[in-house]
């Protein structure tokens, strides 16, 4: 349930509500006596904070979940600055008044904080950062901010993510499907496609824990789905599913990196490994095709109905 302000029950602060995360954050059910504050940009614009330590009072904020994210990777290598400043500043300023506030905060972080460059291995969290692009900088920019805010606080570095909302691959193969019959798609960059609503199911068993447990573990932790893909494997996969409701299926075809160019350089490994939060958090973490064929089915459906 997403509330208004209530006197006796534990509020937590969410940012980027209207984002794939935060969209799915409102469907997931939430731990017992909890209530979601998710202003909107309007109230809350993370490149023009309020006093963040008069709003934990005022509001009556036991954690925070930082979802929101400058995230357009491409268009960050012309806006440095605004993505500094969304995704470092203000993740700086959320964690700092967590901290004067002592509560926790849990902070999404991304895979593009790697160079990408180790081919043979998922990466784990202590391994050598080095970010390819501007929004990797301000991402690890932020990632360091809230490490050293003083507040109990979790990083959760995740990838590829996926959700019948807003942005995201997934959508963008339907619609490519429907309006061409051929599809030229990526074939050597590696990663965990990772669904929004396990993200945010995640966040709020590890907030749930962080505000209950004082000895509850903190630092950073990957969250990723399951298996690995390609983007040409994981476009395979949403048009075989799609086809199940009638969609028809464009040919596919493998191309590289090189004959794609973006703005942006892309690590050719995102894999992450989530050893550390399925031991010490108990995840259970399905797989990326059993996501992927939630979000499409939800998608055709949808599509459909409207139809
Ligand atoms: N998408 C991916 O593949 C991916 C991969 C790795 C990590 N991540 C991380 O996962 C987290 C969630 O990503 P997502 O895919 O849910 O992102 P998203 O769909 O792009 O949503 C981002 C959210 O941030 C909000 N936002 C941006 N600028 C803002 C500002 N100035 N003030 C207030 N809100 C602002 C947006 O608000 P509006 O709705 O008003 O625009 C939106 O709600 C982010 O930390 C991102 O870095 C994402």
């Amino acid at each position: 349930m997403v509330a208004d302000a209530s006197d006796d029950s534990r509020r937590w602060l969410v940012t980027g509500g209207n984002g794939q995360v935060g969209r799915a954050l409102r469907e997931t059910p939430l731990p017992a006596g909890v209530e979601l504050y998710m202003p909107g940009r309007e109230v809350l614009d993370l490149a023009d904070l309020p006093n963040m330590d008069r709003l934990l009072v005022d509001e009556n904020i036991c954690a925070i979940i930082n979802c929101a994210a400058y995230t357009a990777v491409d268009k960050a290598e012309s806006e440095a600055d605004l993505a500094h400043i969304i995704n470092a500043k203000a993740a700086e300023t959320l964690a700092s008044a967590a901290a004067k506030a002592t509560i926790p905060i849990v902070h999404v972080s991304t895979d593009y904080v790697f160079d990408g460059l180790v081919l043979e291995r998922a990466y784990v969290e202590n391994d050598p950062v080095d970010p390819q692009n501007i929004y990797g900088h301000s991402k690890l920019a932020g990632e360091r901010a809230v490490l050293e805010s003083g507040a109990r606080a979790i990083i959760l570095r995740t990838a590829w993510v996926v959700s019948p909302f807003g942005n995201n691959f997934v959508k963008t193969m339907l619609r490519l499907g429907q309006e061409r019959d051929a599809l030229n798609v990526v074939g050597d960059q590696i990663g965990n496609p990772t669904s929004a609503h396990d993200i945010a199911a995640t966040l709020l068993t590890m907030a749930a824990r962080l505000e209950k447990d004082q000895t509850a573990p903190t630092g950073i932790f990957h969250f990723v789905n399951s298996g690995h893909a390609n983007w040409y494997d994981l476009a395979a996969r949403v048009f075989e599913r799609a086809s199940q409701h009638g969609f028809a299926i464009p040919e596919l075809a493998k191309i590289t990196t090189a004959e794609y160019p973006t703005p942006a350089k892309r690590p050719a490994n995102s894999m992450l490994d989530t050893s550390k939060i399925r031991e010490q958090y108990n995840m259970n973490i399905r797989p990326w095709q059993d996501a992927i064929n939630e979000i499409v089915d939800r998608l055709c459906e949808e599509k459909g109905s409207a139809a």
